[in-house]
């Protein structure tokens, strides 16, 4: 049997969301309304697999995320990580995992070298080692000597993000969290990071959870892919599966675009962030 690495059970989240009506209400109160963000979701993630989870804006890639990196507390429902609960043993859950979000933060007028080193002593690693390891983590994801040194705010998006995953490989984390880890990459960039990511399942046995609304990113580099949608899973396979839930039409075989639109009648627009 595999180990599992992450487990979701009926997980659910609500937001109160202000909204965003111009007027003023004729009762004078605030008006909030709720928007239920993760509805129900469960999902078991194997150790040293690439799990995707794949959905349009807004269907709750991002809040599942950050629940599982235990940045919010679920409203029902539970997640365990190598058996440690998120809410009851968070410490044991962040000691495993990393998260690499789709705006990395940074000290943007710092070198990578300067963020990383400053990540590196955050998480109580030795100056000297952290040196040695930190080239060598920004040489394999691409990033040449010339711009180990620069600002982060001078380098493009891609890089950026590149520098991002370098840090959260800093602590060799038995689960890396990517959330949406190649939107706004260009294709090169795009490709780097992806092969990466194979690369640390391959040769680490990372666990990797990656939220995408990239489908050809989803097919290629995912073992099991959960579609979401609206804050629900609407399927859970693996993507030859998942094709083989559309039959195939004039003669070619489906795409997972034609998977979500048969399983959700809507269409996964792809909205690569604007950089
Ligand atoms: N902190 C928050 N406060 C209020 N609403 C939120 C918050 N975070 C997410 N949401 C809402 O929850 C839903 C799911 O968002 P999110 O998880 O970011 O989706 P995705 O990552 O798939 O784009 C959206 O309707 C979003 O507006
Ligand atoms: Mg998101």
């Amino acid at each position: 049997m595999n180990e599992i690495a992450i487990h979701v059970q009926d997980i659910y989240k609500n937001f109160h969301k202000q909204s965003s009506f111009p007027w003023p209400r004729r009762n004078g109160g605030e008006v909030s309304r709720q928007v239920v963000a993760v509805d129900n979701v469960s999902f078991d993630v194997h150790k040293g697999e690439i799990f995707g989870v794949l959905g349009p804006n807004g269907s709750g890639k991002s809040t599942l995320v950050r629940l599982i990196a235990t940045l919010l507390l679920p409203d029902g429902g539970s997640i365990t990580v190598f058996d440690h609960d998120v809410v009851r043993d968070p410490m044991a859950v962040q000691r495993l995992i990393n998260r690499v979000s789709v705006e990395a933060s940074f000290f943007k007028k710092l070198s990578p070298m300067e963020n990383l080193s400053y990540g590196a002593r955050l998480y109580g690693l030795n100056n000297r080692q952290a040196r040695i390891q930190i080239r060598e983590i920004l040489n394999r994801l691409g990033l040449e000597a010339s711009s180990v040194g620069k600002p982060v705010e001078e380098m493009s998006r891609g890089m950026q993000q590149k520098v991002a995953i370098a840090r959260a490989l800093l602590t060799h984390p038995a689960v890396l969290l990517l959330d949406e880890p190649t939107t706004g990459l260009d294709p090169r960039s795009k490709r780097e990071v992806q092969s990466l990511v194979c690369e640390l399942r391959d040769q680490e046995g990372t666990t990797i959870l990656l939220t995408t609304h990239d489908m050809v990113e989803a097919d290629t580099l995912c073992d099991r892919i959960a579609i979401m949608d609206s804050g629900r899973v609407v399927a859970l396979e693996t993507p030859e599966k998942l094709r083989s839930l559309v039959p195939s039409q004039n003669g070619h075989a489906p795409t997972l675009e034609d998977v979500f639109l048969e399983l959700t009648g809507k269409k996964l627009v792809s909205e690569e962030a604007n950089s």
